[in-house]
């Protein structure tokens, strides 16, 4: 199955995006041909700083490789480095009418948190349908919020097989199997937004203070402990399986540790788990030619599939 999905870049990249986003995306190569790009067309309908974004979009792709973005099995690239998806949004435009983007949820979202509404912010569902068509995508998996999107690129892709012939296959949208909301510090939802997130790649005495900093309970030291709706425990379970789950609820019950030794475990926790993404981290960061070859690499693989795909549409239109 040919499987697409495009990343939006927005900064640092925390545990709730490690568990919510990344790692089920980096196991889908296993068993899918998986299509991957830094969505920076995209971004850039809310940017305001050209080195922001630049920067963001480079980071972003550091960042994937380093989580386990395989370039030997996954194509991997930045979207404005395949410019022809600009060629297809405009041919796909003809086949979008303006009551099907009107009612975009995402947005109407975006526009009542007061984001300026421009044209690209409101074709924004078009540059993704031609994301998803061009490439002859089967599957795309996304957050629940991008569902609609999916499915308005399947009635794009209809219109344009009806009236011009079956040129598009119609992709199906997988959501992910729900992750459980992570909770950052303060035990709200982990987000960069609410100031509560734990990064992913801090070095190993930030990341200890920033444990410390969890908000728990004030039982004193030698008392049990309640580990259900701990912060630290649900932080700490997710690295566990259910025998180490057990051992550690046990130690929360016997009384004989307080939260300081939780956090300390907590750090350890994140600090091994990603131990080897901070080695492919660093290793890029001193090779990023390395970088821009697989990039270059992965638009050339996504260029020669588009090309053909519109070269067949343009055909189909009498361009
Ligand atoms: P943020 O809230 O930090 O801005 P994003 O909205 O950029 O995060 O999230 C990108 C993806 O990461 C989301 O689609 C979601 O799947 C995942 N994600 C983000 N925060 C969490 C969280 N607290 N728990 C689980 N998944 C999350
Ligand atoms: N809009 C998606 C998001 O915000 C990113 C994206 C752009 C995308 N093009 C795509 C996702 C194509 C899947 C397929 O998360």
């Amino acid at each position: 199955m040919r499987v697409l999905t495009g990343i939006q870049a927005s900064g640092k990249l925390h545990i709730g995006n490690y568990f919510g986003a990344m790692k089920p995306m980096v196991a889908l190569q296993k068993e899918h041909e998986l299509f991957t790009f830094i969505a920076n067309y995209h971004s850039l309908t809310t940017s305001k700083d050209a080195s922001i974004l630049k920067q963001y979009t480079i980071d972003a792709a550091i960042d994937y490789l380093s989580i386990g973005i395989d370039p030997d099995k996954t194509t991997f690239w930045i979207q404005s480095h395949v410019p022809q998806v600009l060629e297809l949004y405009w041919i796909l435009s003809k086949f979008t009418p303006i009551g099907l983007l009107e009612r975009a949820h995402s947005y109407k979202d975006k526009v009542a948190k007061g984001i300026s509404a421009n044209h690209a912010l409101f074709s924004y569902p078009v540059l993704m349908a031609a994301d998803i068509l061009m490439l002859d995508t089967e599957i795309v998996p996304v957050g629940k919020d991008q569902i609609q999107h999916i499915e308005m690129t399947r009635d794009i892709a209809t219109k344009f097989n009806n009236e011009y012939g079956e040129i598009f296959i119609l992709p199906e949208h997988k959501v992910a199997k729900e992750v459980a909301t992570i909770p950052g510090i303060d035990g709200q939802k982990m987000s960069k937004s609410y100031s509560n997130a734990i990064d992913l790649f801090m070095d190993e005495k930030a990341l200890q203070k920033r444990c410390n900093k969890i908000i728990s309970s004030s039982t004193p030291l030698g008392e049990p402990l309640e580990w259900k709706d701990d912060t630290i425990y649900t932080l700490a379970a997710l690295f566990l399986n259910d025998e180490q789950k057990l051992a550690l609820q046990a130690r929360y019950k016997s009384g004989k540790e307080g939260y300081g030794h939780f956090k300390k475990y907590l750090k350890e926790l994140i600090w091994e788990e990603l131990g080897e993404a901070r080695e492919k981290r660093s290793y890029y960061l001193k090779h990023m030619d390395e970088v821009h070859d697989i990039l270059q690499q992965g638009a050339k693989k996504a260029q020669s599939i588009a090309e053909k795909k519109i070269v067949q549409a343009k055909e189909a239109i009498g361009l």
